[in-house]
């Protein structure tokens, strides 16, 4: 069977995915192929980053690849907190750190407009591959709900009345940034080891 390795050791991530690839196409986490340490991640932008974990790996074992990259672009912001997502209040913020400094930094704003992006960077023989997944909404002044991560909680996209962190993860994993690009992944998988 073909292999392709995802440069994460996210469990949850790498079996979503497989499950939907199906047995086509044997996915590899970072552990799979014996990898320790921390893949860099100092670019300025969530594409640069994808690419820069992707390149990474397929510089060092010559396999094919793919790596992703997310963040919160919030439009009074200026884009903020994007890139930095994950260290927003700090190096070691946990995610009510950084929904409790978004929430402050926004008190009394007016536009509360913001996307989730996610760019996944592939390489497939060689090439390398993007694809994007955007989901808009706004966010909201208060906390609510209980599952999912990160800004779920805050987080209320467009044409649906609840907070991702309210709805059911099935509905999410439908609507997502991240179920939007790892979609259009699969499909270029698809079409490409028929
Ligand atoms: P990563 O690139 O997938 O690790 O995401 C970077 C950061 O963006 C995470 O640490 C979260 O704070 C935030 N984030 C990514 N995806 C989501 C999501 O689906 N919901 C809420 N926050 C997210």
């Amino acid at each position: 069977m073909n292999k392709l390795v995802f440069a994460t050791n996210n469990r949850y991530k790498i079996a979503e995915i497989q499950h939907i690839i199906g047995n086509q196409l044997q996915l590899l986490s970072l552990k799979d192929i014996q990898f320790e340490g921390d893949i860099p991640e100092t670019s300025p932008t969530l594409e640069g980053n994808a690419i820069q974990k992707a390149n990474f790996i397929h510089d060092r074992y010559l396999l094919d690849c793919f790596a992703d990259d997310t963040g919160l672009e919030v439009e009074a912001l200026n884009g903020a907190p994007g890139v930095y997502s994950a260290r927003y209040a700090g190096e070691n913020a946990t995610y009510a750190d950084n929904v409790n400094k978004l929430l402050r930094e926004m008190h009394g704003l007016k536009n509360r407009r913001a996307c989730f992006k996610t760019v996944i960077a592939l390489f497939w023989e060689g090439q390398l591959y993007r694809f994007e997944g955007k989901i808009c909404g706004n966010i909201t002044t208060e906390s609510s709900g209980e599952s999912g991560f990160g800004y779920d909680p805050i987080f209320l996209p467009d044409g649906y009345q609840q907070t991702f962190a309210e709805m059911d993860a099935s509905v999410k994993n439908k609507i997502s940034h991240r179920a939007i690009a790892t979609q259009k992944l699969i499909s270029f998988i698809r079409s490409v080891s028929d």
